[in-house]
């Protein structure tokens, strides 16, 4: 299946958790494409779609916003999942799980995850590292690729049986 794997990232991290995604996708046989949301001019062509972002200031970056702005009908129409990458604390990430599950509601996308990101002190600028206060004591990398590359599994796991489904519908 041609699948859609469009990220907002700032410095990185989660543009990384995307490559990784698109990895075990392609692995299992499709052919992922890795975006940035501002290069997808059109999703006609794709049977699915995986939609990631970074998380700044408990929200979600405008980019993915307004990818989802322009093509929200069609992204909802195909089998989507969604993820963010963070760093704060369960209680003050709240907010981002509901944004995100809020929006997921809203494409009815299959899942979404917040994954553990990645912060680096020395590669922000000053406005960034003031942004960061809340966040800069988690500095280093907590990404978990190994549960990153199961949820990715479990994403190429559904897209089989949507072309069993498929196949079974068309013989
Ligand atoms: C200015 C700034 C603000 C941030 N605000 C949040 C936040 O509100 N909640 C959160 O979970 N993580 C926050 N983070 C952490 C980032 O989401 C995390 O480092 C992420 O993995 C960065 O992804 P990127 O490298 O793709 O931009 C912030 C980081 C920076 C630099």
């Amino acid at each position: 299946m041609n699948v859609l794997v469009a990220v907002a990232s700032r410095h990185g991290a989660t543009w990384e958790i995307g490559a990784s995604i698109t990895s075990v996708l392609a692995a299992r046989g499709h052919h992922a494409e890795l975006l940035e949301p501002a290069q997808v001019s059109s999703v006609a062509a794709y049977d699915a779609a995986v939609i990631g972002s970074a998380v700044y200031l408990t929200n979600l970056l405008p980019d993915a916003r307004n990818l989802v702005d322009r093509f929200g009908t069609e992204l909802g129409a195909l089998p989507l999942w969604l993820f963010a990458s963070g760093l704060a604390a369960p209680s003050s990430g709240a907010r981002t799980t509901i944004e995100l599950a809020a929006l997921g509601e809203q494409l009815g996308a299959r899942d979404h995850r917040l994954f553990r990101g990645r912060l680096d002190r020395a590669g922000l600028s000053f406005a960034e590292r003031v942004a960061a206060a809340g966040v800069l004591n988690r500095e280093g990398d907590h990404r978990d690729f190994t549960a990153i590359e199961r949820w990715a599994g479990g994403i190429a796991d559904e897209l089989e049986q949507v072309q069993a489904e498929r196949a079974r519908a068309t013989a």
